[in-house]
């Protein structure tokens, strides 16, 4: 990462018991941080206990008082943090340790091990509390009964030996204790309540910030690119030109679609609709949000890349113009900054703002964006690898629903006609695309 001051590590570990959406968490923060930029890897203890004592552990194997299994799950902690350690003594520069870290006990061992082991090391305890039970029964139903553990047993079952499995963990859990010294956030019935206590730090702040933005309320997110313009016609680059025809049409048939979504004022009045500051964004966003009756907001941060010196040129006047630029664009264009202009590093960082709002929001949102800021957005949602990011398709004339859940990313893409406003949905038809959180794999499921 650009900013990121090299020598410095930081460890980020989880406490919590289970179902408190430790994973979630842990994920969440792997796939900002690494859309920041940053080498980030979870080190999830489960997996090594899956690993090692394989799936058929029942709630016994949990309990304190069973001495053989409390051993091998210890064994399998310590097999994790060492990975960890090992991780940030290479190239690692974030380490996530997943896992319940329930007692004193098993976090001064942590906290000591980084210490002693890692040059340069910041840890930052994350503890996830909650105790509003249709949460934890939320999250098991979600989360847990799909999980290697249980895929063999039935709903109930699996239930059941879950929540035996969280008393264990709960005749042996202390909370964070101000005298353990640690650096820490309490997460206390998602975000209802915040504690953090000596965080330090450019980074760990941003970590915080973000911790303090996230929720689990399933919502859409929709990116959609202005309508076409002149210079989209022309294939020029920057500039600040008005719609062509064809992309008032498009704004005409978004709205349309729009209304389709959300066929009641009320639901339309959730919307939370952001665009740029550029003529062709706001003249989209003021078709389409006088046909909803709805506000927009304009941000600055959502103006298209910067293409410095290159502002109006097509890519072929580019080519002639200025050679030497072209062929380094091409051979890197996530670093390549135009002359007075932007790289799409630049963006990611320009861009962060947006995603904490979009993060916060708690109800649709709709972003009326451009391609290579909306290129930049989609590669968070979708875990795309930042070298990833500006090779994207993100088409004109189309608009992409995303819907995030626990641990995957549900896509539709939906082509619109300009005139006639037909839809079409985008590659998989009447398919919807899962994009698992952790994987990456994409699995379908009929609509
Ligand atoms: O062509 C439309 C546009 O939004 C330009 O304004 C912008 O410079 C370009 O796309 C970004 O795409 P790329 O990085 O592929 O040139």
């Amino acid at each position: 990462m650009q900013d990121c001051h090299k020598s410095q590590k930081i460890a980020l570990c989880m406490v919590g018991l289970p179902a408190r959406g430790k994973t979630y968490i842990s994920r969440k923060l792997h796939r900002y941080l690494n859309w920041l930029g940053y080498n980030c890897k979870v080190f999830n203890i489960g997996n090594y206990r899956r690993e090692i004592c394989g799936t058929e552990c029942d709630k016994s194997f949990f309990d304190s008082k069973n001495e053989q299994a409390t051993k091998a799950r210890n064994e399998c902690a310590q097999m994790a943090l060492n990975d960890l350690i090992n991780y940030l003594n290479s190239d690692g520069e974030i380490a996530i340790f997943d896992g319940t870290n329930t007692t004193k006990e098993r976090r001064n061992m942590v906290q000591c091990s980084l210490l002693q082991q890692c040059q340069n090391v910041q840890t930052l305890w994350i503890e996830s509390i909650c105790d509003d039970a249709d949460v934890i029964q939320n999250n098991i139903r979600l989360t847990k009964l799909n999980n290697p553990d249980y895929v063999s047993m039935n709903p109930e079952d699996a239930t059941k030996d879950f929540l035996g499995r969280i008393k264990m963990y709960e005749e042996v859990y202390q909370k964070i204790d101000l005298d353990e010294n640690l650096s820490f956030i309490k997460l206390i019935n998602i975000g209802e309540d915040i504690q953090i206590h000596k965080v330090k730090g450019y980074l760990l702040s941003k970590i915080i910030s973000y911790l303090m933005n996230l929720h689990i309320y399933p919502r859409p997110i929709y990116l959609t690119r202005h309508g076409g313009s002149t210079f989209n016609q022309e294939n020029r680059v920057g500039g600040d030109c008005d719609l062509s025809q064809q992309g008032i049409q498009y704004s005409e048939q978004l709205g349309k679609f729009l209304l389709d979504e959300f066929p009641t004022q009320e639901q339309r009045n959730q919307i939370h609709c952001l665009t740029s500051t550029m003529k062709r964004a706001t003249h989209t966003a003021d078709i389409v949000c006088n046909i909803l009756k709805i506000n927009y907001l304009q941000l600055k941060t959502l103006d298209e890349i910067n293409v410095g010196i290159c502002d109006g040129l097509t890519y072929t006047q580019i080519a002639i113009q200025f050679p030497e630029d072209f062929a380094e664009r091409k051979v890197n264009k996530l670093t390549y900054r135009y002359p007075r202009g932007e790289s799409y590093l630049d963006l990611i960082s320009r861009i962060e703002p947006i995603i904490y709002e979009i993060e916060r929001s708690r109800e649709p949102v709709l972003v009326i964006g451009h391609q290579a800021i909306l290129r930049c957005l989609y590669a968070y949602f979708h875990r795309n690898e930042i070298s990833e990011v500006p090779q994207l398709e993100i088409p004109i004339h189309a608009i992409i629903k995303l819907t995030p859940a626990a641990y995957y990313c549900e896509e539709i893409r939906i082509k619109i006609d300009p005139e006639t406003g037909e839809r079409k949905q985008i590659e998989e038809d009447l398919q919807i695309t899962r994009i698992n959180m952790l994987t990456k794999k994409k699995s379908y499921i009929l609509l």
